[in-house]
């Protein structure tokens, strides 16, 4: 839905125009999987995809939300009520923005929105960073809060931390707020420092495919919240403040101290080797061999699947199917137990591997995949 129609749906519900329209990214990450609530290293790219929102200034400490996707009135929150972890729905992302901004010591008196979004949900692909920063860069600029693109980042990770309740990184904010199109963002997690990437794989007679596993995942849910307690537990054991601190040279002798604790080898293993090919996947990039990175994806894939375990057979299905179909790389992205997987292929190989990836699917009864090719989008910006 393009923002003309959003800016009609703000007028037929709420009578008047609305301020301005914005729109937010969702991502895919090319290499770097639960580095970032270890300081480490990420290197995601923004997709098509987007959250749109039609937004206006209110004076009565009224929040009034409204999702065109979603068959619910609009709801009707008092800026005064809002409490952390009180609400399931989709309203806790727009709402929880609200509560971190002011929580903050912003001034934000209230708020309409609605709101429509592409991303496609529990898919891997950041829907729900999409909402927090479409909304809170609606608000910086409406309320003019001077707030540079990585503070919003974080207000939207605190507003998922604290008021949704689910124990994410930086990574799925930082992408949406500051990705650039045509390049995949360099960020490291630990100051936020950024740079671009350039990521023209079309120029190179390749693509990136995205296939949306269908199986849904939530990281409220249990499983994502016991690797990062897993991860500080053996930050502590090994007596830095994160695993970012453990340089690739140290890995063995870390391992070795971890002795036969299998749980932290085995998440110290995964996140040590992670840092180390973002860092290899930025060198063959800017070197111009990115086809290259093909193995290191796969490597990414292996060690999600056999050390950290937050794959599942549906992802390990894309990555087997398509590698033996030709395609240059491939790995589950995001935060795992279902979602998305990606998949680098040559142009020549693109149909073959996506009719490959769908037959094993329906030979193994799996629900049908949703394949789609991704190039590097605009990050979060004002359309009106
Ligand atoms: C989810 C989280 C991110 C990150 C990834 C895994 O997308 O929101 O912060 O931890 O999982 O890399």
């Amino acid at each position: 839905m393009g923002a003309e129609q959003v800016r009609d749906g703000f007028v037929a519900l709420y009578g008047t125009e609305p301020e301005g329209v914005w729109s937010a990214p969702g991502r895919v990450n090319l290499i770097g999987e639960h580095t970032d609530y270890n300081d480490g290293f990420v290197m995601p790219f923004a997709l098509p995809h987007t959250a749109v929102a039609a937004v206006s200034r209110r004076d009565d400490g009224v929040l009034r939300l409204h999702s065109a996707d979603i068959e619910d009135g609009v709801a009707e929150l008092r800026l005064d009520d809002l409490v952390p972890e009180t609400d399931r729905g989709w309203t806790a992302y727009p709402a929880g923005v609200v509560w971190a901004l002011r929580e903050a010591g912003h001034a934000v008196t209230g708020a309409d929105i609605h709101l429509t979004s592409t991303v496609p949900s529990g898919a891997g692909l950041s829907s729900s960073a999409a909402l927090e920063v479409v909304v809170a860069l609606a608000l910086n600029d409406l309320y003019e809060l001077g707030l540079q693109r990585w503070q919003l980042a974080r207000l939207c990770q605190r507003a998922e931390n604290v008021y949704v309740g689910a124990p994410t990184g930086i990574m799925d904010q930082t992408a949406s707020a500051c990705c650039e199109e045509g390049h995949a963002l360099f960020l490291d997690t630990r100051d936020l420092s950024q740079k671009q990437i350039p990521f023209d794989l079309a120029s190179e007679g390749m693509r990136l495919l995205v296939v949306d596993t269908q199986v849904k995942h939530s990281h409220s849910e249990g499983e994502y919240g016991k690797r990062r307690a897993g991860c500080e537990r053996g930050a502590a054991l090994l007596g830095v403040d994160a695993l970012r601190d453990i340089a690739y040279g140290d890995l063995d002798a870390a391992l070795a101290r971890l002795g036969d604790d299998e749980e932290a080898v085995r998440l110290v293993r995964h996140v040590v080797t992670e840092d180390e090919r973002v860092e290899k996947a930025v060198a063959l990039l800017e070197s111009g061999d990115t086809r290259a990175i093909g193995p290191v994806l796969v490597a990414g894939h292996a060690s999600l699947r056999d050390d950290f375990r937050i794959s599942c057979p549906e992802l390990d299905l894309v990555v087997d199917t398509a590698m033996s179909a030709g395609a240059l790389g491939s790995r589950m992205t995001g935060g795992g137990f279902g979602g998305s997987a990606i998949v680098l292929a040559d142009v020549a190989d693109v149909d073959s591997i996506t009719k490959a990836v769908e037959e094993a699917f329906a030979a193994a009864g799996f629900t049908a995949p949703r394949v789609f090719e991704a190039v590097p989008a605009p990050g979060a910006r004002r359309l009106v």
